[in-house]
């Protein structure tokens, strides 16, 4: 029995991952939940999965959900509180799917204890990626992606080492709006935006996706976890998003994974690694899909690539800086305070202002993503006047 806690349970990777712990009832265990404020489907999963914890984030809520569980699950609250449940002796795996930067410090945290790690937060890799590798060496311990994209990369290397590797090819679905004029992506709205192809995600994901800046974030992410050199990550856009990634060695042999896209699967490899469990999912249908398509991505219409790429070339604070606008961005675009083809904008800005740290220790990190948010804040505001 693997025993398992989920931090971010109520989000889009969090329901996926109980969906699958559902599925083998004799495999997994689950001892811990977390949420921000959405204790009434935390309430419900409580009910299903009976954890020996959960956190909240949200000081009063966690008291309101506390005050009214009849159950033997104990309730932390707050940063300290999500502390507490990951460093329980209890958990086995900690499957870290809270969103944006609120995950580096749980996520430092859960490396500290040595627990297995399922990665599928990209943000804190994005933001500290060398002290966290640093840390997970030192205290050697296993992260296991759950992003789809390096979910595949990691299973083509299968523990070889990155010498090997001649190029990484991350794979793209090209998002919601990658038909979209240029003309048309400067009025395109918040609904539009948030309707995906191919994956159901959350909204700031969602987002990422048809910004490009997933892609980008995702280039950052497999330069520490594989550490290969960003020039070497190259992005291909494959509509079908059958191939979730490809791995070419240095004799010039490539490995693809494939599979339908449904994030249940990589959660599943995640959370039962070692071991490949039997699913009832479909198999990809080559006879109806016909054919594969590829194509460059469109930097011009999509500068979030162009960004991360000089984020990942700059290094330092620079990776920190990018997320932490870009965080402030869609945050003010899902209110509806910032067109979407002025994301890249603020956060291009943003990224000129910054007189980066070259070899930061995690204050500066953390010093650098605030004085990203308030100077984006800064940039939103003078755009709306
Ligand atoms: N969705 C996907 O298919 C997908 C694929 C690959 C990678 N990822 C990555 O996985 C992460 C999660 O994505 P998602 O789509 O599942 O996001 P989501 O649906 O927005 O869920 C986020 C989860 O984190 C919790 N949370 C948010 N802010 C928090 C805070 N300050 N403290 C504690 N908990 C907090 C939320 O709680 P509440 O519900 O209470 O707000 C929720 O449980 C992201 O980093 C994303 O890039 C997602």
């Amino acid at each position: 029995m693997i025993r398992i806690a989920i931090l971010g349970s109520t989000g889009s990777i969090g329901r996926n991952t109980l969906d699958v712990i559902r599925r083998f009832p004799d495999k997994f265990q689950v001892i811990g939940l977390s949420a921000n404020s959405n204790i009434k489907l935390l309430y419900r999963q409580i009910k299903e999965f009976h954890p020996a914890f959960v956190a909240v984030n949200d000081a009063r809520l966690g008291r309101k959900l506390k005050s009214g569980l009849k159950s033997k699950t104990q309730v932390f609250i707050g940063e300290d509180g999500l502390e507490e449940l990951i460093q329980h002796k209890l958990i086995d795996k900690i499957v870290l799917a809270i969103s944006g930067s609120a995950a580096l410090k749980p996520l430092l945290k859960a490396i500290e204890t040595r627990k297995v790690i399922a990665l599928a937060n990209k943000e804190a890799l994005v933001m500290a990626g060398p002290i966290i590798i640093k840390k997970a060496e030192a205290k050697k311990v296993k992260i296991i992606p759950v992003d789809s994209e390096q979910s595949a990369i990691w299973q083509c290397l299968d523990s070889q080492d990155s010498s090997k590797l001649r190029n990484i090819y991350l794979t793209a679905s090209g998002g919601t709006l990658r038909k979209f004029s240029q003309k048309k992506l400067k009025s395109v709205l918040r609904h539009e935006v948030l309707r995906h192809p191919c994956w159901r995600m959350g909204e700031k994901i969602s987002v990422d996706s048809a910004t490009l800046m997933n892609k980008g974030l995702e280039v950052l992410e497999a330069m520490f976890l594989f550490n290969i050199a960003a020039q070497k990550i190259k992005i291909v856009i494959h509509p079908q998003a059958i191939i979730h990634s490809m791995v070419e060695f240095i004799d010039g042999v490539i490995l693809a994974q494939l599979s339908i896209t449904d994030m249940r699967i990589p959660i599943q490899y995640a959370i039962a690694y070692p071991q490949r469990l039997k699913n009832a999912f479909p198999s990809v249908d080559f006879f109806q899909l016909k054919r594969f398509d590829f194509e460059k991505p469109d930097e011009r219409k999509f500068p979030c690539l162009g960004l991360a790429y000089r984020a990942a070339d700059e290094i330092g604070t620079m990776p920190s800086v990018l997320n932490a606008a870009n965080e402030a961005s869609v945050e003010a675009f899902l209110k509806n305070r910032l067109k979407f083809m002025a994301i890249p904008q603020v956060i291009e800005k943003v990224m000129d202002r910054h007189r980066k740290i070259k070899h930061p220790g995690l204050e500066e990190i953390l010093a650098a993503d605030y004085w990203a948010r308030n100077e984006a804040a800064k940039i939103i505001q003078s755009l709306r006047n």
